[in-house]
């Protein structure tokens, strides 16, 4: 896989386009997003891009990222030098900022005191092309740093400060050059965003295309052009990515596009008819839509181990998906929702694409032997603009909200054997959870919030009688991505309400917990 070739070349041909440099931080991610959010077209490269592969790609503007190393430490990334003569104008920031003060003839020193966290700037009289006169002279910035840029090179001007660094901003609009310590991108820099635009629109001059109507019209003529005449299949998990897939894929290709709908049985509460309701009533789409509860209940008979659970889930959805779309010979497209972070994550950009196939994306993922050419219409969005361009497709909040669900279903969610009974009990459990997250209005602060039923018994007390029931455990996490999570600080009333409705509307469940474990040391999922 060629990572500096693009993710998708056509876009760059389409949009005015920025590259994030990334210094190995978790920034580059979240500021192409913020470059996104101004209307500009942005994709993350290594910082070990050469000046040629990057001004093959004709960018409009470059950004170095944030990076955990010191521009000290020996080994610490650093660019090809050559990039500062391409014309391509700079912004760097934090580590990007000390990189590219340090490489034109500036100072980083050790001062022995960093910032960290909320911090005053003061800008100079001049505020010089980042700052625009109408801001704020005072303003809260967000600093993580230890070095600290003391002294910008010769010829730029110095346009802000804060107590502990001389050249808090810095630029020389002469050579497109321009940097900073602080970290424009997190909103806890106020005017952070205010200040990205400058540089996108008055350094680079880019324009502000990349709106979601643009978008669509552009992946629709991009698929059009890549299906022809011929059929397509998707495989539908009743998750926003595929959904918003199917929906762009069927608004470019109608009736070409033939839709799968394996309902295995696990999944939650009302939602394997919202799919069939939304896709063949809504949209008019072609959906084959295939009840295999039976099959799976029958599978995972006496598996108890979860990853042997997992096993049998993706074996068997993998057989049903291909004997239903067996019907579709003809077929010689399969649509998949993978997203940029998918593509990011798997260290590729364009080509190869048929070994980027994502696990995820289906229960167990499809056999590699299945001879498909991938439409991954979403290769280049990130999440919030998948459900924005959801939300223009015309699809329901319930689909374009949905959180993430693992592909195994209920199936991780249940310990021990699954059973119809088990499934019926954490259903209705789990759906009480999610109304009243929804109810107090915390459905999208919620990274994901369910039930899980527990393979165990105790005794409680109902009415006059002693029951020996099941517990029923509340995990609800908060996160950026999944990698870490944190419990959710619900309110109390939150969770009284919740334990009232899961004891009295589920029959069999006598007690209510609720999981104070964050990821690490646990995970997000029970098994
Ligand atoms: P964990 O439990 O590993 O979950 O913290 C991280 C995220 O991944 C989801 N998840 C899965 N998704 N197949 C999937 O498609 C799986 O087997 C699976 N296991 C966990 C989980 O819901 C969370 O969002």
């Amino acid at each position: 896989m060629n990572e500096l070739a693009g993710v998708l070349p056509e876009m760059e041909a389409e949009y005015d386009t920025v590259l994030v440099v990334d210094f190995g931080a978790q920034y580059a991610q979240l500021i192409a997003r913020r470059v996104r959010e101004a209307h500009v077209y942005s994709e993350i490269v290594p910082h070990t891009i050469t000046a040629t592969e990057l001004a093959a790609r004709k960018p409009k503007g470059v950004i170095f990222s944030g990076g955990p190393a010191s521009v000290h430490a020996e080994g610490a990334p650093s660019i090809d030098p050559a990039i500062y003569d391409t014309g391509v104008p700079v912004l760097g920031i934090c580590y990007g900022g000390q990189l590219l003060a340090r490489d034109l003839g500036g100072e980083v020193a050790k001062t022995g005191r960093g910032e960290y966290g909320r911090t005053e700037l003061k800008i100079g009289a001049d505020g010089g092309r980042l700052f625009a006169d109408s801001l704020p002279r005072d303003q809260v910035v967000w600093m993580s740093h230890f070095d600290t840029i003391t002294e910008a090179p010769d010829g730029f001007v110095v346009t802000a400060s804060t107590p502990t660094t001389p050249a808090a901003a810095f630029e020389s609009v002469d050579r497109g050059f321009y940097g900073v310590q602080f970290h424009p991108e997190v909103v806890h820099t106020a005017a952070g965003q205010a200040l990205l635009e400058r540089f996108l629109y008055e350094a680079c001059g880019c324009r502000p295309s990349w709106t979601m109507t643009s978008i669509i019209e552009t992946q629709v003529e991009l698929v059009r052009a890549q299906v022809g005449s011929a059929r397509a299949i998707c495989g539908l998990s009743g998750g926003v990515d595929s959904a918003v897939a199917a929906a762009l894929v069927h608004k470019a290709i109608g009736s070409q596009l033939t839709c799968v709908f394996v309902d295995t049985g696990l999944m939650r509460q009302g939602e394997g008819e919202q799919v069939v309701e939304t896709f063949r009533r809504n949209f008019g789409i072609d959906l084959v839509h295939v009840r295999a509860a039976d099959q799976f209940f029958e599978k995972l008979e006496g598996i108890i181990d979860p990853e042997d659970k997992r096993k049998a889930i993706g074996e068997l959805f993998i057989r049903i998906f291909e004997s239903s779309a067996g019907g579709l010979e003809d077929a010689r497209f399969l649509v998949q929702g993978t997203l940029y972070p998918d593509v990011i994550e798997s260290g590729g950009g364009h080509g190869g694409q048929a070994a980027t196939i994502k696990s995820h994306h289906n229960v167990g993922g499809l056999p590699e032997d299945m001879d498909f050419e991938l439409v991954e219409p979403l290769r280049a969005l990130f999440k919030d603009e998948v459900r924005t361009l959801g939300a223009e497709l015309g699809l329901p909040d319930e689909i374009v909200w949905r959180q993430p669900f693992p592909g195994p279903g209920l199936g991780v969610r249940i310990i021990g054997e699954v059973t119809p009974d088990k499934v019926a009990t954490l259903q209705l459990a789990d759906a009480i959870v999610r109304d009243e997250i929804r109810k107090a209005g915390l459905e999208r602060a919620i990274w994901q919030a369910f039930a899980v039923l527990p393979d165990i018994r105790s005794v409680g007390v109902m009415g006059d009688e002693r029951t020996y029931g099941h517990p029923i455990i509340i995990r609800a996490v908060t996160s950026e991505d999944a990698m870490t999570a944190d419990w959710a600080r619900l309110p109390y009333e939150l969770l009284d309400a919740m334990s009232n409705r899961i004891i009295g509307e589920v029959p069999g469940v006598n007690r209510v917990a609720y999981d104070i474990t964050s990821k690490p040391p646990g995970t997000i999922e029970w098994e």
